[in-house]
């Protein structure tokens, strides 16, 4: 594999996953350095794999090089999973506040506090051959927001073993033990083997 293509534009991710996979001898790509990407996939998928998938495959049908996408959910136990695969719109779209706070009333009676961060990624090879691969980060739900770094939920998620939330522990600390950084330790992993 010689060159990656990403399904995405986002450059924090971008910068992520060139970190880790540095050492590799792979040309990294966004979405927008390849010809006419310019297209937006509906994530409406029922499950993280299903989204992943669909922003994979918008991409291999255009391209000859690899593909990777990535979608990631928070799942919190006590309320049966949810809101996983719709993380980013739960209370609304694209608002981390109102999602946050959602979230917190939610939670208010509950005893049950644990959750997990999950990302899936998918990488579909030069051969369109579909390769799952995943990361899981442990943790649960503080009750109110805590720090000012990163994004999403991170002021109210507390890794397992910390007694801080990400937004408390900052970017290279949680870069360390994210679900993203599983999930991308795996995937350097499997390129290895190919
Ligand atoms: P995406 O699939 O990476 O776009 O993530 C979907 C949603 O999950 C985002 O809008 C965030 O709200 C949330 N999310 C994803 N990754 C993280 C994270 O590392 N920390 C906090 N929230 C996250």
């Amino acid at each position: 594999m010689k060159t990656l293509v990403l399904s995405t534009d986002n450059k924090n991710k971008l910068k992520e996953i060139k970190e880790i996979l540095g050492d590799l001898d792979i040309e990294i790509m966004a979405k927008s350095d390849i010809y006419d990407l310019d297209f937006e996939v509906e994530e409406d998928g029922l499950t993280l794999y299903d989204n992943a998938l669909k922003k994979a495959n918008a991409i291999a049908e255009r391209t000859k090089y690899a593909v990777l996408s990535d979608d990631t959910g928070l799942f919190v136990n006590a309320l049966g999973g949810e809101p996983g695969v719709h993380s980013a719109r739960y209370a609304s779209e694209h608002d981390d506040k109102k999602n946050r706070e959602k979230l917190l009333k939610n939670l208010e009676d509950k005893e049950d506090r644990s959750a997990y961060f999950k990302t899936q990624i998918v990488l579909i090879d030069e051969d369109k051959n579909i390769i799952p691969i995943e990361g899981i980060c442990e943790g649960s739900i503080s009750k109110k927001e805590k720090g000012s770094q990163g994004f999403g939920y991170d002021s109210i998620f507390i890794p397992k073993g910390f007694d801080k939330t990400f937004a408390e522990l900052g970017v290279a600390e949680k870069n360390k033990i994210s679900h993203r950084a599983k999930a991308l330790e795996n995937l350097k992993n499997k390129i290895l083997e190919l």
